[in-house]
Order: C-alpha cells, then structure tokens, then sequence
C-alpha cells in the first residue's frame, strides 16, 4: 500500500501514506483474503495479495474525504490529515489513493475495477443519504438501515465479490460470500456505533459521541428517539437547540446511555452477525467456514 501510493511529490507522499501508516483493522482485506483462499499458484496468491491492498486503500480513501466531512481532528490515533494538513490537501489525497487504488485493481481484471466503481458509488450514495440525513430526529431506522448498507457493507461485499472472482468459487458460494460480506458489514458498523457510546476517545483512535454533535444520528439515537418517554422527549429538545454546548452533548449521551439503545444497537449487531455465519453454513471448505465465522464473532465482540 506505502508503494502504491507513492508519487514524485516527496510532501504528497507523507500525505497520502499517513493513513496507511496509522494502521486499522484491515478487515477489509482480511475479507478479501479468505474468500480467495483456494489459490493456490503463487502468481494468483500475489493478485489476491494486491487487490487485497486496493480495498484497503479504497478504504482509506474514503476516511481522508469522511475527515473532512466529519472535520474530525483524530483518526487511528493520530492526528487527521484534515487537521494536521488542511481539507483541501486531505481531499486530494483521498482522491489519489482511490485513483490508485482502481488503477490496480484494473490491471488485474476490467472486471475487478467495474466492481469497485460500482461499490464506491454505493458508498458515495450511503455517505449522500447519511448527510441528508443530518439532524433528522425522524429519520426511520429502516431508511437508517439500507444507508449503512451502501456506506459501510458496501466495501465488505466488494471485498467478498473481489475474493470470489479470483478465487474462482462457484456461484452458489459466490453469492453466499457475498450475503456474508453485506452482514458482516452491518455488524462490524452498528458494533461501531456501540463503541462510540461505550468507549474513550483514546480507546477508539477517534472522537468519541463525536456523531451526536455533528448531526450523525446513529442507531443507539434513533432508538431513543423512537421510544415514548420522558428521556426521548429531553433528548429531541436538547438536539432542537440552536446552539448546542458540550454539557448538552455530555446530558444527551447520559439519555442515550439511559435508554437501552446502546444494548439493543449490540443486540441487533450481534443478529447481523449470526446472520452472517447462517449464509456461508452451505460451503464446502471448512477452513474457510470457521475463519469466517470467528471473523464475524470478533467483529462484535470487539471493544475498539
Ligand atoms: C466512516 O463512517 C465513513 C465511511 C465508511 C464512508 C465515507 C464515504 C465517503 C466520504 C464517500 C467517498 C468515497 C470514496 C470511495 C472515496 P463514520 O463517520 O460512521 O465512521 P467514523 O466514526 O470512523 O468516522
Ligand atoms: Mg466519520
């Protein structure tokens, strides 16, 4: 990924490799990989290796332009490059990551990069709903639901489907990976969404309760806001203020946490989750089997 994303620009270069360099989970990748297993010629194993690394930076990508958005100050425990740099740096960056990215995945197969533009426009349109989206208190969970699908399980599925293609599955597991990739998606994001009412800042690598200030009513608020009681009622008229204080903030995560949203949020994680291993009891490869589901378990077991 540090190779692919260099350029004559010795300064660029520190940009775009910035992220890369803080780490991740590199799930995404992880996913790719598995669903690819059964290659066994070496040159195969270095394509799968490759448009492994082009998810990820696919990824990344997407986190440089959601910093911005977001104007997020931290990310994978270091500074965002918004803020360490300035948006406009930190939006071409994120664009040439994801130009190199589609370049490598086009030199495996026409085929891989129609993929990937076609997931990347999914998760374009996720992020577009989300933004509309932005200070809804009347927003639907379902509506909620079928935006996480393009925004978050949007590069699990590309990362199943790129692991089927080359892998050369039939399409009956094809398409298994691939249900198992949009669940797997689903859990890994509403485990996120858990974490940022149950965990520090400094645990996450990021703001923490960062989404209820900046309009990002996730699901823990939504079901909140769904209920019928004194707590929802408090927390619809705090998000009404005009001018909206860090002690607001602080008394609105106290509600949410009040409220049993954050456990329902875990709850209907952990569905998604069983879920995921529910479509992939039908593969043949058992390896492949157990890895995946451990892959789904650590998703929303995890605690950052
Ligand atoms: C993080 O969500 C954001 C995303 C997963 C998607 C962002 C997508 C775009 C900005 C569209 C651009 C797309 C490409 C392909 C470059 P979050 O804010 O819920 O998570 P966080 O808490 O980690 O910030
Ligand atoms: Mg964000």
């Amino acid at each position: 990924m540090l190779a692919a994303v260099a350029s004559s620009q010795q300064g660029f270069e520190d940009v775009t490799r910035w992220l890369i360099g803080a780490g991740g989970k590199r799930l995404r990748p992880i996913l790719l990989l598995l669903t690819a297993r059964g290659l066994i010629d070496e040159a195969d194993r270095e394509t799968a290796i490759t448009a492994a690394a082009a998810v990820e930076m696919i990824h990344v990508a997407s986190l440089y332009h959601d910093d911005v958005m977001d104007r997020a100050e931290l990310r994978r425990s270091t500074e965002s490059v918004n803020h360490r740099w300035s948006s406009p740096i930190a939006s071409f960056a994120g664009t040439f990551v994801l130009a190199r990215a589609i370049t490598m995945l086009d030199a495996i197969s026409p085929e891989a990069s129609a993929l990937a533009g076609e997931h990347c426009a999914a998760l374009c349109l996720g992020q577009l709903r989300e933004a509309e989206n932005a200070f809804n208190p009347d927003w639907t969970i379902e509506e909620h639901l079928e935006m996480l699908e393009g925004k978050t399980a949007g590069l699990f599925i590309l990362a199943a489907s790129l692991g089927a293609l080359l892998g050369n599955v039939s399409d009956r597991d094809r398409d298994a990976l691939i249900a198992y990739g949009k669940y797997l998606g689903l859990a890994f994001q509403l485990r996120d969404d858990v974490l940022d009412y149950t965990s520090s800042s400094a645990e996450l690598g990021k703001g923490s309760a960062s989404d209820l200030r900046e309009g990002a009513y996730t699901l823990p608020v939504l079901l909140c806001l769904s209920q019928d009681g004194a707590g929802s009622r408090e927390l619809r008229a705090l998000l009404r203020l005009a001018h909206i204080r860090d002690a607001d903030i602080a008394r609105g995560v106290d509600i949410v946490r009040a409220s049993g949203a954050v456990e329902a949020t875990a709850k209907l994680a952990r569905e998604k989750s069983a879920a995921a291993v529910k479509t992939i009891a039908g593969l043949g490869d058992r390896v492949l089997r157990d890895s995946l589901a451990n892959l789904a378990r650590i998703s929303v077991e995890r605690m950052a």
